[in-house]
């Protein structure tokens, strides 16, 4: 017999996701054409998660070089009880770009009577499929997926729990942030927690050959990741990118703390994105993505500016990830 689901699903499968959706493509478009027309070229990589691309990345978390992923869930691991009392009983967890929803398993199997839990991620399809085998595995978890783009100002449901609200942000997705958008999300993130808390996954600043290889893996998974950002434009914006005429390039910028991915042009060459018409010099470059590093210090530093008090921090033994615990004052 199937286990009774109390799922409530807020958003997904309303007109309001298909008017979301086609929001998705023009903003795609308004953002590649801007992209194309600026020097040096710069796209958002939020740009990369398309079905194709959600799959690539969830490959790439797979990879013997990508060592954020499994880093950070052994980190949730051996310290699930301390994270778990930090929390607290009763409370509602927040997951900020919910995927796949695996690492937040680890924080409910640890927690006191968790009370609720609420996804929140663009992409509703893929969100109601993970809302609701995680509502199957956890019966009596209130499960409210909510479809929104979290860097814009979130409006939440009410808070249905006793305990506290925390949110969960894993990953070190905030990395993909430029200064000001991490701001922006963490300011946004302490309002929204006021009086609960914000738990934090960050990469951290290392030996550069360690970073080098993460984003240059040996099968080729992350420049696959990479151009297809190509192939979804062909599809979605009528664009005639020729993606075998392109290399990913990804490298370590040490000043600016970050890895900068680049797709980079092999030759001269011209492409056509919604009717408009471009061209690339050889070796000229679409910067897709940066994935910024962190010290503890510079993490901690950036929560207080957003009006976090920062607390425990946890990490492995070698020093490459770290979970950060931000109170959000009342
Ligand atoms: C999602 N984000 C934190 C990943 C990162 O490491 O910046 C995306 C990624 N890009 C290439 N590999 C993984």
């Amino acid at each position: 017999m199937t286990p009774p689901v109390t799922l409530r699903v807020v958003r997904p499968g309303t007109p309001q996701a298909s008017a979301s959706q086609d929001a998705a493509h023009s903003d795609f478009a308004r953002d590649m054409l801007a992209a194309l027309a600026s020097r040096p070229r710069s796209i958002s990589p939020k740009y990369f998660y398309d079905a194709a691309g959600s799959a690539y990345f969830d490959a790439i978390c797979e990879l013997p070089e990508y060592y954020p992923t499994r880093t950070e869930v052994a980190i949730l691991r051996s310290n699930a009880a301390a994270i778990a009392s930090h929390i607290g009983p009763h409370a509602e967890l927040l997951e900020f770009g919910a995927g796949s929803l695996h690492k937040v398993r680890l924080l409910l199997d640890a927690m006191d009577r968790p009370a609720g839990f609420v996804p929140i991620d663009i992409s509703g399809e893929h969100l109601t499929q993970a809302a609701h085998a995680l509502a199957q595995a956890y019966p009596g978890l209130l499960v409210q997926p909510l479809v929104a783009d979290y860097t814009q100002q979130l409006v939440l449901p009410e808070p249905s729990a006793a305990g506290k609200r925390v949110g969960f942000f894993p990953g070190s997705t905030i990395g993909n942030f430029n200064h000001d958008e991490a701001l922006a999300f963490l300011r946004m993130a302490c309002h929204a927690l006021r009086g609960g808390a914000l738990l934090l996954g960050a990469d951290l600043v290392k030996d550069p050959a360690i970073l080098h290889a993460a984003y240059n893996d040996a099968q080729g998974v992350t420049a696959a990741f990479n151009l297809n950002l190509l192939t979804r434009a062909n599809r979605e914006l009528q664009a005639d990118f020729d993606v075998s005429k392109f290399f990913h390039s990804a490298f370590y910028n040490a000043p600016l703390r970050r890895i900068e991915m680049h797709l980079v042009s092999r030759c001269w060459q011209q492409v056509h994105v919604c009717g408009q018409h471009f061209e690339f010099e050889e070796g000229q470059s679409l910067h897709t993505e940066s994935s910024y590093k962190f010290t503890m210090a510079s993490m901690r530093a950036l929560a207080q500016q957003a009006g976090f008090e920062p607390g425990q921090v946890w990490t492995d033994s070698q020093q490459r990830f770290s979970l950060h615990w931000l109170m959000a004052p009342r």
